[in-house]
Parts: C-alpha cells; structure tokens; sequence
C-alpha cells in the first residue's frame, strides 16, 4: 500500500509490498483454505463477546499487529492455549508461513486479518482487548518519514478505545529514534502509563519472550532493542 493509494491516510500507518517469492503449494493451499476461515469478517459486525471468534473457549484476547515471520505470535498462542489471539499481517507471504504453522500445530486460537491493521482495530468493540503487541513495527527511520509510523496520536486513540481498563500495550524497536518517539506519543496522549523504574525494565526482553526474526536481524547488524511496557490508565 502506497502514500498515493491512500492520500487521505497520512496520520495512519503505511506498509510497503504486500508480495515476494510465489508460495510453495501447501501455502497456497492454506491461503485458499484457511485464510477464509480464520480471517475477521470485518463486513459483520464484531460479536459482543470477542471471545465468540474462537472455537474453544478462551479467556484473554490478545492482538499482535504487524507479525511477520508469525514466530512470536505462534509461540504465544501456544503458551498460553486459554487466551484468543488475532494477528495481522499484510505481506502475503508471511501470513501463508502462519497459515501453515496453525495448520500443523492445529492451533485453534488464533484468528487473523491480512490488511491495514487500522481497519481492524476500528471494527473490534470498545474495551474488548487486554494486550496489544507492536513488535519491531517498520521503523520509517528518516525524519521526513516519521509520520508514516504506526504509533501516532489517532493510533493511540485506537488503542486506547479498545483496550479493557488496565490494558497492556507492550512495544519493540531496535530504532533509538522510534523508541523515543513512542515514549513521548504515549506520554503526550495520557491515556497510558509506562511500567517501567529503572532502565533494566526497558532493556529486559517481555517476560517468556521468544525473539523475533526482525529483532535476530538487528542482533546480526549489531542493534540492540527496548522493551516498552504501557498500561491502558
Ligand atoms: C519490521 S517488520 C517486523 C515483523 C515482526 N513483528 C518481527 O519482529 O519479526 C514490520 C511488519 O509490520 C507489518 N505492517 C506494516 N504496517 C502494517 C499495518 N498498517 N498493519 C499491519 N501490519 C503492518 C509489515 O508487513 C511487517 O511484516
């Protein structure tokens, strides 16, 4: 999706191809057959209980916005098998590796959306979610770019809108500019507190974290990362 597809969406959130290699066939395969299955039919309105999308009973909703390689959000799902998870990825090809993973493992608590994540986030029912997952978000590191990130004053407000009262927000970067850039949005909105005393708070991965492809990429290229936890106030 491009700046000229959309040209009224400049404080939202802009991503880059939504395509790479062809698909092996069994994720071609999953894309026909789970994709509509598992992904949020956003032409419905949203079930009350978010908790109805799921065919098992679950007990926690969690969104992981933008999960690429899916490894965090499959890891999680498995962890913690009483929580409901609804992850969101445009790029295509990612979202079939995830595909295939929910097939082998058989997960039946994650549902999925492969578009703007802003889009889902308008239809879900206020207060609905309790964690929300922005890990390693495109970091737009030029200046002239900054606006394109997905933190932003009107994204916040979307977290802020669905998240339960004492809400998680939890955020990964390896960009020293982005990091900044989302303590200050958050402090600025004021309807979030960041959880953190001193600075091995913000250094120490999120409690059971696996790593992520993009943060392994970092490590390679010698960045290291921040951990920023917010609770919905
Ligand atoms: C830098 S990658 C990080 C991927 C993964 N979280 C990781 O840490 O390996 C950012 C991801 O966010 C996705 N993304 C970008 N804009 C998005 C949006 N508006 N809604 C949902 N996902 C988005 C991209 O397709 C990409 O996969």
């Amino acid at each position: 999706m491009t700046e000229q597809q959309h040209p009224n969406r400049a404080t939202e959130a802009f991503f880059g191809r939504r395509k790479g290699k062809p698909l092996r066939e069994r994720q071609a395969e999953g894309m026909a057959t789970l994709l509509p299955a598992l992904k949020l039919d956003l032409q419905s309105e949203a079930p009350a209980e978010l908790s109805e999308l799921f065919p098992v009973s679950v007990e926690e909703l969690r969104l992981e916005i933008g999960f690429g390689g899916g490894e965090h959000l499959v890891h999680r799902a498995r962890e913690n098998p009483q929580t409901g998870f609804i992850g969101i990825e445009p790029f295509v090809n990612s979202m079939a590796k995830l595909l295939s993973r929910v097939d082998e493992l058989e997960l039946k608590n994650i549902r999925v959306y492969d578009d703007d994540a802003t889009q889902a986030l308008d239809w879900l029912p206020d207060a609905s979610l309790d964690h929300i997952d922005l890990l390693y978000p495109d970091p737009w590191p030029k200046r002239k770019h900054w606006k394109r990130r997905f933190v932003s004053q009107v994204n916040l407000d979307r977290f802020h809108r669905v998240l339960k009262p004492g809400g998680m927000f939890c955020f990964a970067s390896d960009i020293d500019t982005y990091v900044n850039w989302t303590l200050i949005h958050c402090r600025n909105h004021g309807g979030f507190e960041w959880l953190a005393d001193q600075s091995s708070d913000w250094l120490t991965p999120f409690a059971g974290w696996p790593g992520t492809r993009y943060e392994n990429k970092a490590r390679r290229e010698g960045r290291s990362s921040a951990y920023l936890t917010f609770r919905k106030v």
